[in-house]
């Protein structure tokens, strides 16, 4: 099976925890590309979604899917969205795309979180993929101080301004031995608009997909 192979077969698998006549929460980037293709074919069934990124809105309104703005919307009755790694414990490191800001406010308001990857995500301590900071543009050079403070070494993402106007700084070099810890500190750095650890409130399900077919953790 091929690493899209695999992301297809999750996405497949996401389909089961779909209500019908709900709002489904809906993520960002290519393993949640799979899943808009898979959650078009049942489109009829559900009241609509929310999308944490203009692309993932683009792309379900090709499918003629309902894109809600959060606001207008009382419940979302479950996320999908793909993780750059995740650990046993669910805890993910996220914002690969550059969508971790509006990623974790769907998340956030939505009543059950299922995280889709591949098992090359899988990793024992996080922090090999560089961990996405957004940040408020004048504050970019004081939060990459603070994190290298941190021990981090933050790097600008050239070229990329996010959904919301911001700046993306992606930090290298961290061993991320206390997830929730290190969220709640980057939280506090004043100019942080989010960074891409979702440990305080990680995953609630993962569909890991492998050669032997979907794992599911909880
Ligand atoms: C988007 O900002 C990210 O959080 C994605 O969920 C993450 O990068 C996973 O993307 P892939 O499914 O393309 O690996």
């Amino acid at each position: 099976m091929t690493q899209d192979e695999m992301k297809q077969a999750v996405a497949k698998a996401a389909i089961e925890y779909v209500e019908a006549g709900t709002i489904i929460g809906v993520g960002t980037g290519s393993t949640a590309n799979f899943f808009i293709d898979e959650l078009a074919k049942i489109k009829h069934k559900i009241d609509g979604t929310v999308a944490s990124s203009i692309a993932s809105a683009e792309r379900l309104k090709g499918h003629g899917i309902e894109v809600f703005d959060l606001n207008n919307v009382n419940e979302i009755s479950v996320y999908i969205d793909g993780a750059d790694e995740t650990n046993r414990h669910l805890h993910l490191v996220k914002g690969g795309g550059g969508a971790l800001t509006r990623e974790k406010i769907v998340a956030a308001a939505s009543k059950k979180f299922v995280c889709i990857a591949d098992d090359s995500k899988l990793v024992d301590v996080l922090g090999k993929f560089p961990l996405p900071v957004e940040v408020i543009p004048m504050a970019r050079s004081f939060v990459a101080r603070e994190l290298v403070k941190l021990g981090g070494e933050p790097v600008l993402r050239e070229g990329f301004t996010t959904d919301n106007g911001n700046v993306i700084l992606d930090v290298h070099n961290m061993e991320i031995m206390e997830p929730t810890k290190l969220e709640q500190t980057l939280n506090n750095i004043t100019g942080v608009v989010t960074n891409g650890l979702f440990a305080i409130k990680p995953a609630d399900v993962l569909l890991l997909g492998g050669q032997d077919g979907v794992k599911v953790l909880d």
